[in-house]
């Protein structure tokens, strides 16, 4: 879920508005917002099912007759209690609907809160988690201030959250709320601002507040205070963004998707030229306490930075030696491994957000593990909890199925695996010097397959956008690849596709096959590109079409295939770099013809704040 909030001059529901849609990818199942007009010490509530849209039409009707409001808060939800209907919309209120309450997050103990609070005479209408907060918050309100009110409450709360709130008895300050689930503040000239991400800040400001976990903050339009739940005022001096506000800007493609899969080639030049000096030697710019001394490697990932880890458990293990192990965050919470001796533990997470690596990580740092994060997104969540960043240079990603950033992702594990190659003198300096010199070779190839294969790919996905099921299939370094290929397909397209090892399709999913079921598979000349190519033929004498990432150059592959998504020929282990791109693409295609929403699709957000 995404929240904002805004207090000053300036019409209060046009800016909540515009900060959403910035958040919009957190979430879209519905929206809100709750105001006040000057002098009026009343509560407005307009909610909507739906995309941003529906809510701003609403306001725009309301709007014509109603003086502007000067202060609000807004939200824009991605369901975990109660359906995404208009009733458990946000913000949420109190009985008399003085109070107005937005939270991304979850209230673990709301169940035992709503029955003692129900048996107390309040009245519930939704099946949230949040609509405890604001009744809760109104009991402690007679003899406090909101502040102290908020604060009482918050104690009695169990879970992690972010929590923002407007009373109409109070309506000259909003009070914040940060326990586990992000919330910055931004400052402006009297007036001030808030929300869980930073895009939705700059368009007004470029100097924030970040709020750490266990605070709350009062903003007026005048100024800032922040509490710990103690109630001690806490010092903070505020940072400033070095940001600019076109990154999250469509700039002519058609869709945020489509823009960031051709920034692929510029994001990998930025790495290289962040992590790579003019002599090919790479330096990450972390202390050596972090990378000295390894025996073992624990990754910590979810979705599509998962892939990433899974091919960077194969470069550390085939070029450095060193056993690696690859978890889901969400299992390793609850199961993880036992402890070893000189382990580094990664977290890799593109919103830098998501709540189960984020709680890993923090689990992993707890048994004295160190922690490096990787991330596009330094200054989130995961800055503040792992022990150093490798920042992966490649900006913030709009597009909820990621693509940039994985690349900029599985950049950063084949420089962080050449540098420890060279650390543990598993690789000689040359070997290790070619394969940089590779690495920047990359670009200039994947812009070749983007301007040769965009329009065959268009073309070819008229052919699917039927089709109910797919298998993708790759081996070694390029089996991840097939996962992400499947799961990018899955995401944006809803067609169901599985990812296999391509030696493991006979052991079950060739019963699958017949001539409604397309294969793709990915075939790259090396170690198993023989191996491979006998997979698919597997396939194709069960009448499958063939779909073949595989260099033109080679007669078998054109001849295997009935489709040919071609690749240069490049080292194999650094061709994950380039066979991803033709899958992002078809996946892109084939969602756009059906006609679907790409950059924001069904039941998924791009910051998964929540277990
Ligand atoms: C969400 C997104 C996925 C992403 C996953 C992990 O489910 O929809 O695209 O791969 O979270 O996100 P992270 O920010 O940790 O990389």
């Amino acid at each position: 879920c995404g929240i904002v909030g805004y207090i000053g001059d300036r019409n209060a529901n046009e800016i909540l508005i515009a900060g959403l849609r910035k958040l919009e990818y957190r979430g879209y199942d519905s929206a809100g917002v709750a105001t006040i007009a000057p002098g009026t010490n009343q509560l407005q509530r307009v909610r909507a099912k739906g995309k941003l849209n529906n809510l701003a039409q609403k306001l725009e009707q309301q709007d014509a007759h109603a003086k502007p409001a000067s202060i609000g808060i807004g939200h824009t939800r991605w369901a975990t209690h109660g359906k995404p209907e208009e009733h458990n919309a946000h913000p949420h209120i109190n009985t008399i609907g003085s109070l107005a309450v937005v939270q991304n997050g979850i209230i673990e103990n709301y169940h035992v809160l709503r029955e003692e609070l129900k048996g107390r005479g309040h009245r519930f209408v939704t099946e949230t988690d949040t609509e405890v907060i604001p009744h809760l918050i109104s009991e402690f309100l007679s003899q406090n201030t909101l502040l102290e009110a908020v604060r009482i409450a918050v104690s009695k709360l169990e879970g992690a959250f972010a929590i923002a709130v407007l009373c109409a008895d109070f309506a000259d300050e909003l009070i914040v709320v940060r326990q586990q689930a992000p919330l910055v503040i931004g400052l402006g000239e009297h007036e001030n601002f808030f929300a869980s991400d930073t895009p939705a800040l700059v368009a007004y400001t470029r100097k924030i507040l970040a709020l750490d976990n266990g605070e709350i903050a009062r903003l007026t339009s005048s100024g800032v205070e922040i509490y710990n739940f103690e109630g001690d005022r806490q010092r903070r001096s505020p940072q400033t963004l070095n940001w600019n506000p076109v990154l999250v800007e469509k700039q002519g493609f058609r869709h945020y998707m489509l823009k960031e899969i051709h920034e692929q080639p510029g994001v990998v030049r930025a790495g290289l030229a962040s992590f790579v000096n003019e002599a090919d030697r790479i330096n990450l710019k972390l202390p050596d306490r972090i990378l000295d001394q390894i025996q073992n490697v624990q990754i910590l990932a979810c979705g599509t930075s998962w892939h990433a880890a899974l091919v960077g458990k194969y470069l550390l293990e085939q070029l450095v030696h060193i056993p690696t192990s690859v978890q889901y965050a969400s299992e390793y919470r609850y199961a993880p491994p036992p402890n070893l001796p000189n382990t580094l533990v990664i977290g890799v997470t593109q919103s830098g957000e998501t709540a189960d690596t984020l709680a890993a990580l923090d689990l992993a740092k707890s048994r004295g593990d160190r922690c490096l994060g990787i991330t596009n997104r330094p200054e989130s969540s995961i800055g503040r909890i792992a022990d150093s960043i490798l920042d992966t240079q490649a900006g913030i990603e709009i597009g909820v199925a990621a693509t940039k950033t994985f690349m900029a992702q599985l950049l950063m594990f084949y420089l962080l695996a050449l540098d420890l190659a060279d650390r543990h003198q598993t690789m000689p300096p040359d070997a290790i010097k070619d394969m940089v010199i590779g690495l920047r070779q990359l670009p200039a190839h994947m812009e070749r397959i983007l301007e040769s294969q965009e329009r065959y790919i268009e073309q070819l996905a008229h052919s699917f956008t039927h089709t109910r099921d797919f298998i993708y299939l790759g081996r070694g370094v390029n089996f991840p690849i097939a996962l992400e290929g499947a799961l990018k397909l899955k995401e944006i397209s809803y067609i169901h596709a599985e990812g296999y090892p391509a030696g493991e399709m006979k052991h079950g999913p060739i019963a699958l096959l017949d001539e409604d079921v397309p294969v793709v598979a990915i075939a790259t000349p090396g170690k198993v590109y023989e191996k491979v190519l006998s997979n698919a033929q597997e396939a194709k004498a069960r009448d499958a079409q063939l779909i073949g990432v595989a260099p033109l150059e080679d007669p078998v592959a054109n001849e295997t295939f009935d489709h040919l998504l071609p690749v240069p020929i490049v080292d194999e282990i650094l061709s994950p770099m380039l066979t991803v791109i033709p899958l992002q693409l078809m996946a892109y295609q084939i969602a756009a013809h059906r006609g679907l929403d790409v950059d924001q699709p069904r039941n998924l957000a791009k910051s998964v704040t929540v277990e």
